[in-house]
């Protein structure tokens, strides 16, 4: 797929941008804070609905606003269609979401229209960070493979929220009998969300290694995925979730918060069998990064039959030459942006179009 517009208002530090990448590889070129990430953030907005940086819809207002609005123009091969997002900053108003000029009720109709895959510095965390980064990698993916998945996790996750909010009542009033229903819910709504989890990430296991060593430039090493979840695959989700709430209610209640489920799960990584985080180099690191990043490239087109476009924010810069031009090799076919702020970060590339970016003007 490919993206033919983006046109922000008022998005962060960009007062109007008619933006129209060619379908090769696109540089934005700028110094610190010109606002090259706050373009990428753009087309992530247009692709899941939200930032991949921030929770806080309203960071991405321009300040002195009341609302912005991002909307992208994207060709498949079914056709040409724009998304689009408007963010309000008083709280009474929600967030607009259009599809094609219409607006549409639930956010996510607008997943799998514009499908992108961001490479970012923060990514690192997704290999050496806590559980939630793996977690939100995971959710991220899924989601923009499959809106049934962004609809299952919401709904869990409100459950889950209701269920901490009731914890707090029980534990003044003591009535534990009205978690029951709660716990039935979280249960029941665990399990696409545990099922696709799992599916995804031997789903990526299978393809980390191949783009694991084909960064690296070596075929010795391993790269594996294993989901941890307290959940076995052979269990039924629904009976062991609802099973282990029962157990942990005492605990549960005391903490004010649940103990079980899937918002604990974690994604363990490998390198030839030997926990990543325990030993691996600052290398070793950046490259299982990549190769997530890479298998995640591999599922989207696999589902959706065309490739994603590619957003590389920074990432060339802390690369060395041979993965770089490992990395650039991916792109031959695929649409791509990339920031930098210096072309040296670009040696081996061949990019169809550079711009500069200068205080929320790219010309
Ligand atoms: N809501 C906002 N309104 C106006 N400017 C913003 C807003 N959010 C961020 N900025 C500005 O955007 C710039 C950072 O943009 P960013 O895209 O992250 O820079 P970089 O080019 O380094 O990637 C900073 O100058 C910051 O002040
Ligand atoms: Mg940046």
């Amino acid at each position: 797929m490919y993206l033919l517009k983006l046109r922000l208002h008022n998005f962060r530090n960009y007062r109007q941008l008619s933006f129209t990448p060619p379908k090769g590889v696109t540089v934005l070129m700028g110094e610190n804070g010109a606002g090259k990430t706050n373009l990428l953030e753009a087309i992530h907005l247009c692709c899941l609905g939200k930032s991949h940086r921030t929770n806080n819809d309203r960071d991405m207002i321009c300040v002195e606003s009341e609302t912005c609005a991002v909307h992208a123009t994207v060709e498949r091969e079914l056709g040409i269609n724009e998304v689009g997002v408007r963010i309000y900053q008083k709280q009474a108003q929600k967030k607009l979401i259009y599809v094609n000029g219409k607006i549409v009720p639930r956010i996510g109709e607008m997943i799998g229209y514009v499908s992108c895959v961001m490479f970012s510095p923060e990514d690192l965390d997704i290999v050496k960070g806590s559980p939630q980064g793996r977690r939100k990698y995971l959710d991220m993916l899924l989601s923009k493979c499959d809106r049934s998945y962004f609809y299952a996790l919401q709904r869990y996750q409100q459950a889950l929220k209701q269920r901490n909010a009731l914890l707090k009542v029980v534990a003044k009033s003591g009535n534990a009998k009205q978690l029951d229903v709660w716990d039935e819910q979280l249960s029941q709504y665990s399990k696409p969300v545990i099922i696709k989890r799992r599916n995804a990430v031997e789903a990526l296991s299978q393809l980390a290694t191949k783009h694991y060593n084909n960064i690296s430039g070596k075929n010795d090493e391993e790269f594996t995925l294993e989901y941890n979840c307290r959940i076995n695959e052979t269990d039924s989700p629904e009976e062991k979730l609802f099973e282990l709430l029962k157990q942990s209610r005492e605990d549960d209640i005391r903490r004010q918060s649940t103990t079980y489920g899937p918002h604990r799960d974690d994604m363990d990584m490998y390198l030839c069998g030997i926990d990543i985080k325990a030993f691996a180099s600052q290398g070793q690191i950046r490259t299982a990064t990549l190769a997530l990043r890479l298998s995640e490239i591999d599922i989207l087109s696999s589902i959706q039959g065309e490739k994603p476009i590619l957003l590389l924010d920074d990432v060339l810069s802390e690369l060395d030459e041979f993965r770089r031009v490992r990395l650039i090799q991916y792109m031959k076919d695929i649409q791509t942006i990339i920031t930098c702020t210096d072309m040296e970060d670009l040696r081996g590339a061949k990019p169809e179009c550079v711009l500069r970016v200068k205080n929320g003007i790219v010309g």
